[in-house]
């Protein structure tokens, strides 16, 4: 296991792209394999999640040919892989037993597509924790559609998936899902008559953006938080620019919020509204951003964003705002370490459903470094003590914890010692060459 030390840094400087979006990524390679013909992915990301979908594709029939792009070479600065894609069609995936490893986007997007296919028999497994993932959320609503799926203690993977005619239903979500609502608008593709999917708060609309390309009928209605689907016969998808992933940038975001004198430019970052809630959250709490150069790739608005350190006060985070920010809780966690007064993050229990239980892995991490965290069944409660002091900290395997340790680091009064930094791999290969590339000499 790989042990890194990052030691306090004065100040962040200077501007980079970070890599692309694996939301967005993972639904162009499923997306493009449900296509008949080529389509062309610029800025895939490469990291060992998003390989896993290609490697899954591959397995159904689908052609791809991947390059790394080198640096400079993609399209507006796109990082990662040259990707083209001969999709083997929404009706034609092959039987096979596909290892997801770690990426639980793929785990509960692909068994949509699987589900209604005539007389296929397909198994998902993937890496030890992926076997602490629930499945049940997709299970449950897929076989009220008529799907066949069974899985461990029937609700862990493997899972376990044999085609069968599916009818399209309304699903009302319990929790805000976009996993589980991409599952079940992939389903709505092959079944009878029109899925609709009822979120409780609007979570990323990515599947829906991609397929809408694609020619599919799909839709939100209007205010509600109903998203309806029409059966296809077949899809078109477009080519796609993937925008970097604002999930990644986050990290820097956060680091350069908390190092004073810092002043970090970051290019060509998603910022569409179901991913932003990190930038409202830090706002709220005082922070400084501005956006320019607004463009759109493949439906999706990108932003360079600029950011310079601040001083933060303590906030509540809750109700319609989890979802938007729901894989950045972590940091807003770490933030709240160095603001000033008590900040609640309630309503986000599915941080405990993640490649760790969040809420336990960052309670455990902030405290190892001398933070004030409570735990609470569905969140935290963080006391603002306006810094760290550092230590060494855990990953747990999970990518997010290990590059929250980082950023702690640089932001610490002593360091930080993260145990398992290679995580960090599952959605950023080069995390730490890029972080260091922004700190100032
Ligand atoms: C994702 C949705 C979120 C997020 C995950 C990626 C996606 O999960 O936490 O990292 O790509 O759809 P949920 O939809 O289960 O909240």
């Amino acid at each position: 296991m790989s042990c890194t030390r990052f030691a306090p840094a004065t100040a962040l400087r200077g501007s980079l792209r970070p890599p692309s979006d694996k939301s967005i990524s993972h639904r162009a390679a499923l997306i493009a394999a449900m296509g008949e013909g080529w389509t062309n992915v610029e800025g895939y990301l490469d990291a060992a999640d998003t390989r896993s979908t290609l490697d899954a594709i591959r397995a159904l029939g689908a052609e791809v040919h991947e390059e790394k792009l080198g640096e400079g070479e993609g399209v507006a600065g796109a990082r990662g892989l040259q990707v083209r894609i001969k999709g083997v069609g929404l009706r034609n995936p092959k039987p096979a037993t596909i290892d997801v490893g770690n990426a639980g986007t793929l785990l509960r997007l692909l068994p949509g597509w699987l589900a209604g296919q005539a007389g296929g028999e397909w198994k998902l497994d993937g890496d030890e924790s992926i076997r602490r993932r629930p499945v049940d959320r997709i299970t449950i609503p897929l076989r009220e559609m008529g799907a066949d799926v069974s899985a461990r203690e029937d609700r862990l993977p493997p899972l376990e998936v044999r085609g069968a005619p599916l009818k399209g239903i309304t699903y009302e979500m319990p929790i805000a899902s976009a996993q589980v609502k991409s599952c079940l608008l992939f389903a709505g593709l092959l079944a009878e008559g029109e899925t609709r999917v009822v979120e409780p708060a609007a979570s990323r609309n990515h599947t829906e953006a991609m397929l809408k390309a694609a020619g599919v009928s799909v839709w939100r209605e209007e205010d509600t938080s109903t998203v309806v689907l029409q059966p296809a016969e077949k899809l078109e998808p477009d080519d796609l620019l993937v925008p970097a992933d604002i999930s990644s940038a986050a990290f820097f975001l956060t680091a350069a919020v908390l190092i004073p004198g810092s002043e970090v430019e970051l290019n060509w970052v998603g910022i569409n509204p179901s991913r932003t809630g990190l930038l409202t959250i830090l706002k709220r709490m005082g922070a400084d951003f501005e956006f320019e150069r607004k463009a759109e790739s493949g439906g999706e608005r990108v932003a360079t964003l600029r950011v310079r350190s601040a001083h933060l006060r303590g906030t509540e985070v809750g109700g319609a705002e989890i979802p938007l920010a729901i894989d950045e809780l972590p940091l807003v966690a770490l933030a709240a370490c160095f603001a000033e007064g008590t900040t609640v993050i309630r309503d986000a229990e599915e941080l405990r459903r993640k490649e760790s239980d969040r809420i336990e892995t960052v309670t455990a991490a902030l405290r190892a470094l001398g933070g004030s965290v409570e735990p609470t069944p569905d969140g935290m409660v963080v006391e603002g003590t306006g810094g760290l002091r550092g230590g060494t900290i855990e990953s747990h395997g999970d990518h997010r914890i290990a590059m929250l340790g980082a950023v702690a680091g640089l932001a610490s009064r002593e360091g930080v010692e993260v145990v398992g930094m290679d995580a960090a791999a599952v959605s950023y290969p080069g995390f730490e060459r890029d972080l260091c590339s922004l700190q100032a000499r």
